[in-house]
Formats: structure tokens, C-alpha cells, sequence
């Protein structure tokens, strides 16, 4: 039987970021922040390498596994996959715009179906005994009215669900690149705090936009969780204070060089088992962010870790060469 989650913190689903590398990595920095999975279709557990999509390291816990799909009983399978694998939450994407994402018919655009995204969780709800949870918008397109956004999460409350994170801001299906969808319709997280208390007795997060521990602990006395995705990947030691400032530990925090150490039995056992090096390091390339030299650490890895003979040791050469740039040195990155 899994831990109940504390979920106050977490990092978010992020497709080609939050892998089981990353994941590793992002756990050396914080014991508690729970970890998201890249979104993972129905389609491709059901159809494709399982294993591969749903393999991971133990020391990953907390872990929450995000599926994308809207068949209730495709859902309820994949969940139940996911729990026997001994994931801790199961997640619903029900934000993401892409073209290949509709084309599917889920992601953002379930939000205009909000009877069947209901179906889905109680499916989910009925197969599983991990939570099951959902990530959202505010609204798609011009279906983005708080009656609509409240009538909703009322459906997913009926239904069960025991989490709702509430990306602040609505998603546009047409007219918006993915990316932009994260950048141009404007955050409004009053709108979220509002949900929050139109839903008391439901456990609900915020996320878009949010860079700081500080912001985070603001936005936790109006919600019950904070989700960090894009700052957690471009600055990722912003995590270090994580397990003290939000879960209340009182365990030292790691410095960087900790983490590095703590990392290298487990690249040395990746690479043993076939995983190429670039594939592991690329999540550590913005560990030292602002940091005097960081750029040589950056350039170094990136550099040589693609190679086909890179090995473990460049990961000292590039600490070395950090190291040795002078103080004064104007190369933070
Ligand atoms: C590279 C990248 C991939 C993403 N992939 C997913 C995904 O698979 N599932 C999902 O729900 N959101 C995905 N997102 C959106 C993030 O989870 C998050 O909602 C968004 O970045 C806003 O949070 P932030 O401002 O803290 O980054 C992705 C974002 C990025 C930058």
C-alpha cells in the first residue's frame, strides 16, 4: 500500500523533459516534491513497448503517472497498469492543445466534454486504489466562463476525482502552437483561488507561471498545491529548499556537488545497462543556473556527452573546468 501523497509541491508533466532521467535527478534535489510523468497515451501502453513507457527507478516516490486518452475503459486499464507498477497517482491530461493531441480527441479539448472526462474518472475511480486526478485549463476557446469551469469540476467532484490542478490561464485549440498556449492567454489565478472556495472540500493546485518557493508558499495559502513545470527544468536547484520551506523537513539542504555525487552510481548503472550518457545529462545541464563558470559546465556536457565514446568522467572535467574559471567570471547561464 502506497504513502498518502503530500502533494503541495510537484513538478510537472513535461513531454521529452520529465523522463525517468530527469526524474532521478530532480528526486536527488528533493525528497518530497512529487514527480510527474510525460503525458502517456492510452494507445501506447495498451498497444505499444509497456515496459518502456512505465519502468522506473524506486527511489522515484512520490511518483504520479499522467495518461492522455478519453475512452473510459481504455483509462480504467491503463490505470490499473499503473498501479500495479506501483505508481502513487494517476493523472488525466485534460490541458494539453497539440494537433496530434486532437487529433485523438483528448488533451484540452475534453473540456468541451465534460460528461465523458466525468466517465473516464469514475472508470479510473472504480479500477484503481491511487488517487486519481486531472489537469486543466480555466477554459478552452470561448468555452472559458467560470459557470463552465465550475460546472465541470463539479462533474469530476461527482465523479470522484481527488485532485484537480488548475493550469491559471484558458488554452486556445486554434490559432496557438502549443507553446504559445503556455505563454499567451494571460495567467489569472484569482479565477483559481475562487474555484478553490466554490469547492472547499476539494483538494485542488495551481499552476503556470509560478518560479519561486516564495511564490509558492503564497499561492499555498489559497490552494492546496503548487505545480512548477518550465522554471523546475530551467533552474532546477530552485527545488533544494523544497523538502524544509514546504513539506517541513529538517534535513540539510544538498549542494550542488552533492547531487552531482549522488548521481553518478546511478549513471554509472544506466550506461552499464545501455543508456547513452547525452540522454542523462541533459536534465543536469541547468544545475549550476547563475552560478559564476556555469557556462563551462553547460558547454563542456553538451559538447562532449553526445560523442560516442563519452563516459562518466566528463562530468569532473566539467566541474574542474568550472571550478577553475575565475570568480569575476561573467558566465552564469
Ligand atoms: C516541454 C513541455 C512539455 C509539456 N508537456 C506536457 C504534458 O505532457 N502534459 C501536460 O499536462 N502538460 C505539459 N506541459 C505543460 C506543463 O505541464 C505546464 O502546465 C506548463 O508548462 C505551465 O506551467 P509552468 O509555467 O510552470 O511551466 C508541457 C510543458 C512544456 C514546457
Amino acid at each position: 500500500m502506497n504513502a498518502p501523497i503530500d502533494r503541495r509541491l510537484s513538478v510537472a508533466p513535461m513531454m521529452d523533459w520529465t523522463d525517468r532521467h530527469c526524474r532521478y535527478f530532480l528526486r536527488q534535489i528533493s525528497q518530497h516534491t512529487l514527480l510527474y510523468t510525460e503525458m502517456i497515451t492510452t494507445g501506447a501502453l495498451l498497444y505499444g513497448d509497456r515496459n518502456r513507457f512505465l519502468q522506473f527507478d524506486a527511489a522515484e516516490h512520490p511518483i504520479a503517472i499522467q495518461l492522455g486518452g478519453s475512452d473510459p475503459t481504455d483509462l480504467a486499464t491503463c490505470a490499473k497498469m499503473a498501479e500495479d507498477y506501483g505508481y502513487d497517482e494517476v493523472n488525466l491530461n485534460v490541458g494539453c492543445p497539440s494537433d496530434r493531441v486532437q487529433s485523438g480527441a483528448f488533451g484540452l479539448c475534453l473540456m468541451n466534454h465534460p460528461q465523458l472526462v466525468a466517465n473516464c474518472v469514475h472508470a479510473m475511480k472504480t479500477a484503481v486504489k491511487i488517487p486519481v486526478t486531472v489537469k486543466t485549463r480555466l477554459g478552452v476557446d470561448d468555452n472559458d466562463s467560470d459557470e463552465a469551469l465550475h460546472a465541470f469540476v463539479a462533474l469530476l467532484q461527482q465523479a470522484g476525482v481527488d485532485h484537480v490542478c488548475i493550469h491559471a490561464r484558458k488554452g486556445w485549440l486554434k490559432g496557438l502552437s502549443p507553446k504559445e498556449n503556455r505563454d499567451v492567454p494571460p495567467l489569472q489565478y484569482e479565477r483559481a483561488y475562487q474555484l478553490k472556495q466554490a469547492f472547499p472540500t476539494l483538494n485542488i493546485g495551481i499552476n503556470g507561471g509560478i518560479e519561486t518557493l516564495e511564490q509558492t508558499q503564497h499561492h499555498l495559502q489559497h490552494l492546496d498545491a503548487v505545480m512548477i513545470g518550465r522554471a523546475a527544468y530551467h533552474d532546477s536547484y530552485l527545488l533544494a529548499g523544497a523538502d524544509q520551506a514546504i513539506f517541513g523537513g529538517d534535513m540539510p539542504i544538498q549542494s550542488r556537488e552533492q547531487i552531482i555525487e549522488r548521481m553518478l552510481p546511478y549513471i554509472e548503472r544506466e550506461m552499464a545497462n545501455g543508456a547513452a550518457l547525452k540522454h542523462i545529462v541533459r536534465h543536469m545541464l541547468n544545475l549550476f543556473k547563475s552560478c559564476p563558470g556555469a557556462k563551462h559546465w553547460r558547454r563542456h556536457l553538451s559538447t562532449h556527452a553526445h560523442l560516442p565514446n563519452a563516459s562518466i568522467g566528463l562530468i569532473h572535467e566539467a566541474l574542474v573546468l568550472m571550478q577553475d574559471a575565475a570568480p569575476d567570471d561573467d558566465t552564469t547561464a
